[in-house]
């Protein structure tokens, strides 16, 4: 089954055409460039620039993967969570290319898409697994059993992971988007120069996160530092260490409580936060010791990207679901619940 996969939730334009698990082709447009002077995604822009890019890419996607409309066999397209305007986008292209070629359209939610991506990788993950999906809007634990069949085990309760590198990027004047940079900047940095306590709920068994005690820490450290007239390059770059060594701990520690709460065999990091150098170090060297498998896709598979909503589409058209053009938008949408 030859796949177009279409995504358009937030700030990237995607396409990708992926047949039988294999990337064809995937292609990402970026928009950094129209967010940076914000500091943050601004809706209306990000939907006009899905709306200048959307039919070059999947055009180019094709190019590249030397398939025409003729050759595809459906289409797939993220429908949520994210941006209403933005989704909007790739869905009216989805459809209207399902409805000219008459091809069957399967709407995917992008957490399903990042939460399946190592498989593009790796192939089929031993199951149950502990999938651990962290990225801009969402910081979310999941055991999967198969495909489809998934339980949400936990979340954030505030912030999600990339919105406070994002936010304490901002704060430490790193540029946007905040998490690359505080990575850059952390290569630099003591991440012991600053302690965060840990966050603790009332009930011990949660599996959920909190991420807004932690960048309210940076933003009093900061605030400290700035009065006393003590903002270095040094100083910004210990603080941003140890902040992404905090969150990559709470993150690491929350997923293998999982594996062994719930006797998994394996556990996958998923979503954009998981291009993070220092989690996926982390990750890898903690879930080795306790001797867990562990599946981080590749920086391009972990960032919004088409190859896995074309992925999860395929999956889904095989097993003969299909949407029909009363497909819409949703903005918030969890899955697992
Ligand atoms: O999955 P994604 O590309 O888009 C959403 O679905 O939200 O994730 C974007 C998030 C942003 O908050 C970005 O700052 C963060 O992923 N991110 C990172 C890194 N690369 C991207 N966070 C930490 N370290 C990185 N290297
Ligand atoms: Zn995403």
């Amino acid at each position: 089954m030859r796949i177009l996969g279409i995504e358009s939730s937030c700030d990237e334009t995607a396409a990708a055409i992926v047949s039988e698990g294999r990337v064809l082709s995937s292609l990402v447009a970026t928009q950094h460039d129209v967010h940076a002077r914000f500091g943050g995604v601004v809706p209306e822009l990000a939907s006009r620039r899905h709306m200048e890019n959307i039919v070059p890419l999947i055009l180019t996607a094709l190019e590249e993967a030397d398939l025409t409309l003729d050759d595809l066999d459906g289409i797939a397209v993220t429908y949520a969570p994210g941006l209403l305007g933005s989704l909007l986008v790739g869905l009216s292209a989805a459809k209207a290319i399902a409805y000219a070629r008459n091809l069957p359209i399967i709407g995917v939610n992008h957490l399903e898409g990042h939460l399946h991506a190592a498989e593009l990788e790796y192939g089929a993950i031993p199951s149950p697994y502990v999938g651990l999906v962290v990225s801009g809007g969402h910081t979310s634990l999941y055991l999967v059993h198969g495909f489809g069949n998934l339980k949400l085990l936990g979340a954030t309760r505030d912030d999600a992971a990339g919105e406070a590198f994002d936010k304490v990027a901002k704060l430490l004047e790193l540029g946007y988007p905040g998490g690359p940079a505080i990575d850059r900047a952390s290569l630099t940095g003591n991440p012991k120069a600053f302690r965060f306590t840990k966050p603790r709920f009332s009930s011990d068994d949660s599996l959920d996160f909190s991420f807004s005690g932690i960048k309210t820490a940076c933003l009093l450290i900061h605030r400290g530092a700035v009065a006393k007239g003590d903002v270095s390059e040094q100083f910004t770059a210990d603080l941003a260490a140890s902040f992404q060594e905090a969150v990559a701990s709470i993150l690491v520690d929350r997923t293998l409580d999982a594996v062994r709460r719930h006797g998994a065999r394996a556990c996958v990091l998923a979503g954009g936060v998981a291009a993070n150098r220092r989690l996926r170090e982390l990750l890898k060297q903690r879930a080795d010791d306790a001797g867990v498998p562990c599946f981080i896709p590749p920086m391009a598979l972990c960032t919004d990207n088409a190859a896995m909503i074309a992925y999860v589409g395929a999956r889904h058209l095989e097993a003969g679901r299909r949407s029909d053009y009363t497909l819409n938008a949703v903005a918030n949408q969890e899955i697992g619940i």
